[in-house]
């Protein structure tokens, strides 16, 4: 089975084909950090008109490298949600049009859904699994028990982390968006220079808070004012050593929570884009090991925005015999809860 998946919920206009023997036959994607950074921020409306711009051409483009064509395809799945609106329209209608025109299936997918299963394809791992999903909109811990049965263990109650990172990031005067650029200037910095607060510490639940710590970052550089390049990278690598430590705590509260109800399972998969982070990762790799958890962390390429995680749940979704009709409206929110 062959799915062309269509990705357009934020700022990157992505399209994959890929098949239900785990490979990923194309995958092309159009990131618009050019369009967005001198406003520091994604630009809803200015993100809608590139993807109008980008996404015939995006999938084009994946079908000519894959040198597979229209008819050889079983299904065609797009995000439909959660996002901006005006982007996942484009894509959402895009799909519809080629299904319809080629007669095919048109599967919509939750954009968190994508990022939910993509562990399975990279690393073939089975149902149930917990999930930290962490990136710039969402994030949470997930039980995933099988193709569109996610239970929620634990959320951020204010910032996600990824948000945590930009705004960190620019209050340190680095561009848009912030995250990898704040994970390298970390890397100059003396991560135990500055104690920064843990939100909701020794709390025991999985839930997370960022924006104590957000304040407190802005306070502390406030008072060091002006900053020189060192006490830049200090605040980075202090900043990103104190989300390690909140992380650290968090998932093992979560792990204990989903070993009760999954004696079986030892699979710990992360992802989203701030699951590209290092430490990050390498903190999450000594606790499972702790924990006797095998973590699971698909490459970067496929932790942020892409479309290889959307052809790739269309094919979980129509493997269970789903399919939507052309009803199917684009959300821009749209819980996972309510999959
Ligand atoms: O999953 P994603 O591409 O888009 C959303 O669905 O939100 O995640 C983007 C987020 C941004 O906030 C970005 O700054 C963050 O992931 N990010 C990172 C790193 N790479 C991307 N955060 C920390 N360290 C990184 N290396
Ligand atoms: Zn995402």
């Amino acid at each position: 089975m062959i799915v062309l998946g269509i990705e357009t919920s934020c700022d990157e206009t992505a399209a994959a084909l890929v098949n239900s023997e785990y490979k990923v036959l194309s995958e092309t994607i159009h990131t618009q950090t050019e369009v967005h950074e001198k406003y520091l921020g994604v630009v809803p409306e200015l993100a809608a008109r590139s993807h109008i711009e980008y996404c015939d051409k995006v999938i084009a483009e994946t079908f000519k490298k894959s040198g597979i064509s229209l008819k050889d395809i079983d299904a065609v799945a797009a995000t439909a949600g959660p996002g901006l609106i005006g982007g996942l329209l484009v894509g959402l209608t895009t799909a519809k049009a080629i299904s319809l025109s080629a007669n095919k299936p048109f599967i919509a997918i939750n954009h968190l859904e994508g990022h939910a299963l993509i562990p399975r394809l990279t690393d073939k791992i089975n149902f149930p699994y917990l999930l930290l999903l962490i990136s710039g909109g969402h994030t949470m811990f997930l039980s995933i028990e099988g193709v569109q049965k996610y239970i929620l263990l634990g959320s951020t109650i204010d910032d996600a982390l990824g948000e945590a990172f930009d705004k960190t990031a620019r209050l340190l005067g680095l561009s848009y968006p912030g995250g990898a650029s704040l994970e390298k200037l970390a890397r100059n910095g003396n991560p135990e220079k500055i104690i920064f607060p843990q939100p909701l510490r020794g709390v025991k639940n999985c839930d997370f808070s960022f924006s104590g710590l957000k304040t407190s970052v802005r306070q502390t550089a406030e008072k060091m004012a002006p900053l020189s390049a060192q006490d830049k990278a200090n605040i980075a690598a202090s900043f990103q050593h104190t989300i390690c430590k909140i992380i650290y705590e968090k998932s093992k509260e979560a792990l204990k929570i989903f070993k009760k109800k999954n004696a079986n399972s030892n699979t710990f998969a992360v992802s989203g884009g701030v699951a590209s982070n290092l430490s990050i990762k390498s903190t999450l790799e000594s606790l499972a090991k702790e924990e006797n958890f095998k973590l699971v962390a698909p490459p970067p390429r496929l932790c942020t925005d892409n479309g290889v995680m959307i052809a790739w749940a269309g094919i979980e979704l129509k493997n269970i015999g789903i399919q939507h009709s052309y009803e199917f409206d684009a959300r821009a929110r749209w819980p996972l809860e309510e999959v």
